[in-house]
């Protein structure tokens, strides 16, 4: 049984006066939040102030990026060590904004994995398809291909610190959320995909996320697939009576 993961993802939002609000104002719920792992990934200026916020919460926190080397002359960056420093369990890497604003490419990321798990932080690995690329048909072909190039080089027993969150581009932010058929079904596809490549305990044992316009109100559609563990979420996470909603909708189903 695997346990469900909800994570907030707030993008370039909130100032510290901004996330120590919504700190304050996320109900204490310990046993919800030991039903559902659940994640607030905040700008690397927030971290701080989260992390005092989160306290004794059970809640955990997550960046939304970094850098693969550990320190030295890369001006603007953000090492692993610095995100450990500040609390971080997660970190989100490969997020489609990193990949087509920044240019990210798999093997950017594949590093950046390595470097996480070295430094024991979490990936939650994104990976999703272009409206084009799905239109094409290639989306198999395309989450295939991050997969793999994300992955390179990771052992199975690594596979168990690591998140998969399957985020189409063409559904993020943008209200048109995936229908559930089709996020389950290129769910079952990664899954197939990771099976294949370390076996089906590690394939039946990865947690996959669904991403792009979840919302209070299409969360528990998601979470009653028996492939979908969890979302991660971007609009909906920056107030916490929405985020915490969907919180308890993915315990609520999961039955746990
Ligand atoms: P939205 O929930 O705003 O569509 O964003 C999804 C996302 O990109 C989470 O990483």
């Amino acid at each position: 049984m695997r346990v469900p993961i909800v994570a907030a993802n707030w993008k370039m939002n909130k100032t510290v006066g901004e996330a120590e609000s919504f700190t304050a104002d996320l109900p204490g719920d310990a046993e919800l939040y030991k039903k559902v792992e659940v994640v607030v990934c905040t700008p690397f200026t927030c971290l701080q102030a989260v992390s005092k916020g989160l306290e004794g919460t059970g809640v955990k926190l997550g960046a939304q990026n970094m850098y693969y080397e550990d320190k030295g002359a890369y001006t603007g960056e953000i090492s692993p060590a610095m995100l450990k420093d500040l609390g971080c369990t997660y970190v989100i890497l490969g997020h489609s904004e990193r990949r087509h604003i920044f240019q990210e490419s798999n093997e950017l990321i594949n590093k950046k994995v390595k470097a996480a798990l070295v430094h024991g932080l979490k990936p939650i690995l994104c990976i999703g398809e272009t409206l084009e690329e799905r239109q094409a048909g290639k989306m198999e072909e395309i989450c295939k291909t991050q997969i793999f190039g994300s992955l390179q080089d990771i052992t199975a027993k690594e596979m168990d610190q690591i998140v998969i969150a399957y985020e189409p581009v063409w559904a993020i932010g943008t209200g048109v959320n995936a229908s559930v058929e089709d996020a389950d079904s290129t769910i079952t596809f990664v899954r197939q995909c990771i099976s294949a490549k370390y076996g089906t305990e590690i394939g039946d044992k990865i947690r996959i996320q669904y991403g792009g316009s979840v919302k209070p109100n299409n969360a528990v559609d998601y979470f009653k697939q028996a492939n979908i563990d969890g979302a991660l979420i971007g609009g909906a996470s920056l107030k916490a009576d929405s985020f915490y909603s969907i919180v308890k909708s993915a315990a609520e189903v999961c039955g746990c």
